[in-house]
Order: C-alpha cells, then structure tokens, then sequence
C-alpha cells in the first residue's frame, strides 16, 4: 500500500517557489545571481500596520478568533467593497482566510465534485490548476495569446463552456502577464456567462490596487449585476498593502458558499491569525497615500523593463496595465543556440541556460501554460532590474 495519497499524486509543486529557491541556492554558493521570481512586493509593510499588530499583541488579541474573520474586519471588507466596487454585501456574506490562496482553495474544496470543470484562462497563476485538481475537478484551459494581449476571447470562452462547468475563474490584472481587462472586455465574457446560468464566477482581485497609467480596475459582480448571486469576489492585503507574510486574505459572495467555507476552515485551519486580522483592519482602513507612491515606482520600473527587453534580440515585450509582473514573449529566440552550447528548445531551457550562464532567475511560460515566454517580476530595485535586463540583452545577442 503507498504511503503517500492518490490526491498528492495529481499535483506538483509551485514552479515560481522552485525557482526562487534555485537563485537562492546559487546565491548562497557564491554564484553572481539576480532572482527575479518573487511574487511580492520588495517595500517593506507600513509602519500604522505594524504598530495596529504591536497594539493587538499588547492588547492581549491573541486568542481564537470567529473561524472565517473578526467581526470588526468583516466590517471593514464590506465597507472597501461598497467604496472600491459598488457591491453590497452583508458580514455573513464575508469569509476570511490565511491569505487569498486558502480563500480560492476554500471555495474549490467546498464546491468540486469529481467530473466537476473549471475553466481557467491561460497564461495562469500557477496554483490555480493545482488547487483544482486537489479539489478533485479536472481544469479546462482557455488559450489567451500575445496576439490578444493575454486575454481570452468571449468566443473562446464560449466554446470551454460544458454542462460539466462549476467555475470561471479570472483574474484581473493577471499574475503572471499583468494583463489587465476593460470595463467592455469583460462586458463582452460576462454576457457569455449570463448565457449559462449553472457556472460560477470566482473573480481573483488580489492586484486590483496596483494599475499603472488610465487602465480602470473593474470586476465581474459589478460589471455584470447580474451575476451577483453567482460570484465570488476575492481579494486580499498581500500584495497592495506589502503584507505577504501576514497571511491574511478574504472573499464576498452568496451567504451559502461562504459558510460552507467556514465550515471546512474550522476542520482545517481555524481562524486566520489573530494579530494579522487586526493589521489587516488597520491595512483597510487607515492611510492609503502609500499606495500611489508605490505604484509610481513600479510603474517606473515597469517602463524600464518593458523598453530594454523590446531592444533585446528575438523578445517582444507587452506592456501591461497592472501587477508587478512583464511576460515578454521569446518566439523569436526558439531554434537558437546560446554562447554556451545550450539549444534553446523551448522557454524551460531558454530560463535555464539564462540562469547558468548570466546569472538572471526568470520563470520559464511553460509553468504558467503560456509558452514561449517568460515571467519577470519588477518587485525589486532599479538598479538589479537595470542590470538583469542588460544580462538579457547581453545573452539574447549571444545567441546563433
Ligand atoms: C493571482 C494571485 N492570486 C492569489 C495569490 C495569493 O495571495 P496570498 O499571498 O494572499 O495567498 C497570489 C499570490 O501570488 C496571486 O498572484
């Protein structure tokens, strides 16, 4: 009899933590290496958010709280979904979670049964293939090109449509293109999703605070009233308040859904952590400047990235309207040879030999379902941006 589960066997681990433990690696051997895998913010957490957990500690707030969120938090969700979305919803209506992956996987796990599709647009966050075969669905991939941006067509959405469906996941700006959809994009899928009335809609909102330029964040449930009873709207504090080690993360939807959520977290994990609740609190409803003037930064780095990859032989580099994440596509690079001997097969050995011969980690597309291309993020300095782009230039020109 195997140890280990059927249910493990049907997943891999994350690819962009894999990488990020290989520069790591080659980092702490000496080796010259500049990691551009990480999927989070490099500015530190703000000092009111910090000082609300000191106080929560000093408070004696370290006991269990409700399972799926303080009441004084759910509150606090509520109102940034009315002032952010224009969508109402009620506390009961509100679940939070250790961080948005356990609100999306709450959500798979309380709903899948085996048979049970999910449609999910490619390029991908990776965990979102994984989370649904532990859940025991089978993912349905939907193709969203260069040519389109990194967007899927309504028409292609259409046609992943089964009766089979449960779920539409979207993601909007998008890890790892930093794609992000117009008001009239998504007009266009959610007319597609009123036509059939049996699936789901799980919209992952988690960079909508970090857009660049006019781009206008907007979200299914509020594009589509209609589909408000069939939506789930999650979203979390990782990315735009710099709390990725907090492991706080929440979603709005149909009260039903919400509490089977809860039920499964208290045969899980409890409740979130308590002090990270209470810096989640202050993260909502405290100052907000921050924000613009870390955007402006990345927005400035966006630019950077996106113009010296453009000047890079074989790579065309999209500018995207969101998320601290390029995806320059590296088509014109494929049949190549590189200065040390390396075929350039295919984007994983494009990364690979970039990473043994300049030093430089990127995630290869093929881990996002997105190939030939690769994942940069621009959540570090200038200065190592400047010259891990140089290093790109640099190999790209090398290779014959
Ligand atoms: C698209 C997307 N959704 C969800 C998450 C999970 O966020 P958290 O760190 O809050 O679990 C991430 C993190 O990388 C992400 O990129």
């Amino acid at each position: 009899m195997p140890f280990l589960s059927d249910t493990l066997a049907r997943v891999k681990p994350s690819p962009t933590i894999a990488v990020s433990t290989k520069a790591r690696e080659l980092k702490a051997a000496g080796k010259d290496v500049i990691g551009l895998g990480a999927g989070e913010p490099d500015f530190d957490t703000p000092q009111n958010i910090k000082d609300a957990a000191k106080a929560a500690i000093d408070r004696g707030e370290t006991k269990y709280t409700a399972v799926d969120g303080l009441p004084e938090l759910k509150a606090a969700i509520c109102a940034k979904f009315k002032a952010d979305n224009g969508l109402d919803y009620a506390p009961a209506q509100v679940t939070v979670g250790t961080g948005g992956k356990q609100v999306l996987y709450n959500a798979l796990m309380a709903t899948l049964n085996p048979g049970d599709e999910v449609i999910i647009p490619a390029p991908y966050w990776v965990s979102y293939p994984d989370m649904v075969l532990l859940a025991g669905g089978t993912p349905v991939i939907v193709e969203g090109g260069a040519e389109t941006g990194y967007r899927i067509t309504p028409e292609a959405l259409e046609a992943a449509i089964t009766p089979k469906t449960k779920w539409f996941i979207f993601n909007s700006p998008s890890n790892p293109t930093g794609a992000g959809y117009t008001r009239a994009q998504l007009k266009a899928l959610t007319d597609v999703l009123m036509r059939h009335p049996h699936v789901w809609v799980m919209s992952d909102d988690m960079y909508e605070k970090l857009t660049y330029g006019d781009f206008e964040f907007c979200t299914p449930a509020e594009v589509e009233p209609g589909l408000y009873d069939r939506t789930l709207t999650c979203n979390g504090v990782s990315k735009a308040y710099c709390m990725t080690g907090w492991r706080i993360g929440y979603a709005a939807g149909p009260a039903g859904l919400i509490k089977a959520m809860g039920t499964l977290q208290s045969q899980s994990t409890s409740n979130p952590c308590s002090i990270a609740q209470w810096a989640a609190l202050e993260a909502l409803t405290g100052p907000q400047d921050f924000i613009a003037s870390n955007n402006a930064v990345f927005q400035r780095r966006r630019d950077m990235v996106v113009d010296m990859l453009n000047a890079a032989d074989g790579i065309t580099c999209p500018v995207p309207e969101g998320a601290f994440y390029v995806y320059p596509s590296i088509a014109g690079c494929i049949g190549k040879t590189s200065a040390g001997g390396a075929k350039i097969v295919d984007d994983e050995a494009f990364a690979t030999a970039l990473l043994e011969e300049k030093g430089v980690a990127v995630v290869f597309g093929a881990a996002f379902g997105g190939s030939p291309a690769f994942r940069i993020s621009y959540a570090t300095s200038d200065d190592l941006l400047k010259e891990a782009c140089t290093r790109i230039q640099d190999f790209c020109a090398s290779l014959t």
